[in-house]
């Protein structure tokens, strides 16, 4: 059964007279895009996702990470509609994971990472990704960036020779202390193993010549940097758990190891001034999203802030909280670079309450729970039950095509049950002079009339929709934006099956009519970050020109619905009441 149907990029919206940029085919005209009122540049709202080893093909964890970070940037172009939004993803292509995963297949790296590095940009592009850029960092651009970062940090004494001796995981490109390593059996093979407590990979014992960074400098900075900005690590808890770790007194902040041995390391930047050494894959990976704007800029900060930086807001999963929370921040204050606004840090997706894993054969692969689902199904899902970030959410089929019934019902049938022909009819009986939308909110139109109460409650509920998602959505809670959205439509639902606008009195019908499409016109606004071709189809058949589509429209009374047209909004079941049904014979 699918949800929706496979958007093609150009069913974005209208485009006619609008500039495409990227990938994206944009909604804000050319002559508004990037400039404030003063004739200044302004600078762009930068959102980035983390971007994806390209080891193994993508799963449904990535494409979370992707539909987050999509939902927030259309949000901000809604809000925002006069300030361009720069959407970074894009693929991690150095490191020994990818060396060695090349290597097992007998590819050459490159010609490895080409291949997978292109099913994540189709995986961008099917589920309706917003992105501007995608980045690989084989990109020649990124190189030059990371080499420029390598020799800023040195030309400022932050960077010396050491030696290292520690635990490295490949799966997780990072090295472990003893404290954070466990000894145990192989379940198969019975030998004693020694993998991350943490993470529960594998790691190995090495001792080799390195390059540090002076992470330890930094830390009081960073402390005083977190308590200073209580929002800028969300949600909560991983705030909480960051600040807890820089304040930490016994655990010191080591400095970071950011080489390995080209010997062992081939597959990456080379160390500038030293190819014996090749840099560290996660300076080079984080270095990208300063590459995304740019850098290293030409004319200086100005420059930087004209590419978006710093950025606005960052998507990560729990997992990478460390590398984007200590690591990036005190390597920007190191070059005394501002610091991103916001981290977005989500739990992860298990499959049948694990973690997923190839071993476990338990991996939800993304492609196919769209073909399933429709895109929009799947980004409604995970948004419903994956937008609180908090804990990790289970990925169940059964729990989708659960969900997927909440909104074909309460927004698709809704949608068809008010354009039917009964209603139709009855409104053609209705007579001049037709009350107006607030009128019908105002508790003197049709006193007493116990069943326009119901209509009357739903308007009451509509009117502070679009600002209380708005709040909702701005403090990045997107499973509670979609709560209050779904109670407006489950009380307008209601509120058509206590008023039986099919059989009731024409003026009954009249105001039924209108709250319902009223409610289907905001919803549909806000909807439009979560389900953006549902939300483009719906709008369209009730006529909402493109110029009303933007977040000022979602007060009542705002927009215009005309030339409404009935359509299936989900294919698939549609549930009608049995009297319904009678009643309606046809369809509009
Ligand atoms: N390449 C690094 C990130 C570098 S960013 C400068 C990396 N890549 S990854 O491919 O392993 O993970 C990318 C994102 O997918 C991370 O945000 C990670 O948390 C997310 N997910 C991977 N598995 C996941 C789940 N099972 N569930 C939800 N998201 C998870 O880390």
């Amino acid at each position: 059964m699918v949800f929706g149907r496979v958007l093609r990029p150009q069913a974005l919206g209208p485009t006619r007279g609008l500039q495409v940029h990227g990938s994206y085919g944009g909604l804000y005209p050319a002559h508004c895009r990037a400039m404030s009122m003063h004739g200044k540049t302004m600078k762009p709202y930068y959102v980035t996702t983390p971007i994806f080893y390209p080891n193994a093909v993508p799963h449904i964890g990535h494409l979370y990470s992707l539909v987050t970070a999509d939902i927030l940037a259309r949000f901000q172009r809604l809000t925002h509609p006069h300030q361009p939004v720069h959407f970074l993803t894009g693929t991690d292509e150095h490191g020994l994971k990818i060396q060695k995963a090349a290597r097992d297949q007998g590819l050459g790296e490159k010609e490895f990472c080409d291949g997978i590095s292109e099913r994540f940009r189709y995986l961008a592009k099917r589920a309706d990704i917003s992105h501007t850029r995608f980045i690989r960092t084989t990109e020649k651009a990124h190189h030059d960036a990371v080499t420029h970062l390598w020799r800023e940090l040195d030309a400022r004494g932050l960077i010396y020779k050491d030696t290292y001796a520690g635990w490295y995981s490949v799966t997780d490109e990072c090295f472990y202390t003893e404290a954070q390593i466990t000894r145990t059996n192989d379940p198969t093979t019975s030998h004693e193993i020694v993998v991350s407590t943490e993470t529960g990979s594998l790691v190995s014992y090495s001792s080799e010549e390195t390059y540090k960074f002076r992470l330890s400098a930094f830390r009081t900075q960073l402390l005083h940097h977190f308590l200073a900005n209580p929002s800028s690590i969300q949600p909560k808890p991983y705030y909480d758990q960051i600040v807890r770790q820089l304040s930490d007194e016994d655990g010191e902040l080591e400095d970071l190891s950011i080489s390995r041995p080209r010997s062992r390391l081939e597959w990456g930047v080379l160390v500038p001034g030293d190819e014996t050494h090749t840099i560290y894959v996660w300076i080079d990976a984080l270095t990208v999203y300063l590459t995304g704007t740019g850098y290293p800029w030409a004319d200086g900060r100005e420059a930087g802030e004209k590419g978006g930086w710093p950025a606005d807001l960052q998507i990560i999963g729990k997992d990478i909280l460390r590398f984007h929370a200590i690591y990036f921040p005190a390597i920007l204050l190191a070059l005394s670079l501002p610091l991103p606004k916001t981290l977005l840090t989500h739990a992860h997706w298990t499959s049948n309450q694990k973690k997923m894993s190839k071993s476990l054969g338990n991996v939800a692969d993304p492609i196919e729970a769209m073909d399933t689902f429709g895109i929009d199904g799947v980004r409604y899902y995970m948004a419903r039950v994956g937008g609180r970030f908090q804990n990790d959410v289970d990925w169940s089929s059964k729990q989708a095509e659960k969900h997927l019934d909440e909104i074909r019902s309460l927004l698709g049938n809704f949608f068809l049950r008010i354009t039917s022909q009964a209603i139709r009819s009855k409104l053609s009986l209705m007579t001049d002079p037709r009350p107006t939308l607030s009128e019908l909110s105002s508790s003197t139109y049709l006193p007493g009339d116990i069943t326009h109460e119901h209509n009357r409650q739903v308007l009451v509920m509509l009117e502070n929709l679009g600002s209380s998602v708005r709040s909702n959505l701005e403090c990045l809670e997107v499973a509670e934006a979609l709560d209050q959205i779904m109670l407006c439509l489950k009380q307008a639902n209601a509120a058509m099956t206590s008023t039986r606008p099919w059989a009731s009195d024409p003026t009954i019908t009249y105001a039924s009519y209108t709250t319902s499409l009223e409610t289907l016109r905001i919803v549909g606004l806000c909807l439009q970050p979560i389900i953006p071709s549902t939300s483009n189809k719906l709008l369209d058949a009730l006529g909402i020109r493109s110029g009303e589509r933007t977040w000022e429209f979602t007060k009542l009374g705002r927009g215009k619905v005309e030339n409404v047209k009935g359509v299936a909004l989900f294919e698939g079941k549609q549930i009608v009441a049995k009297e319904e049904r009678k009643i309606q014979g046809g369809r509009g």
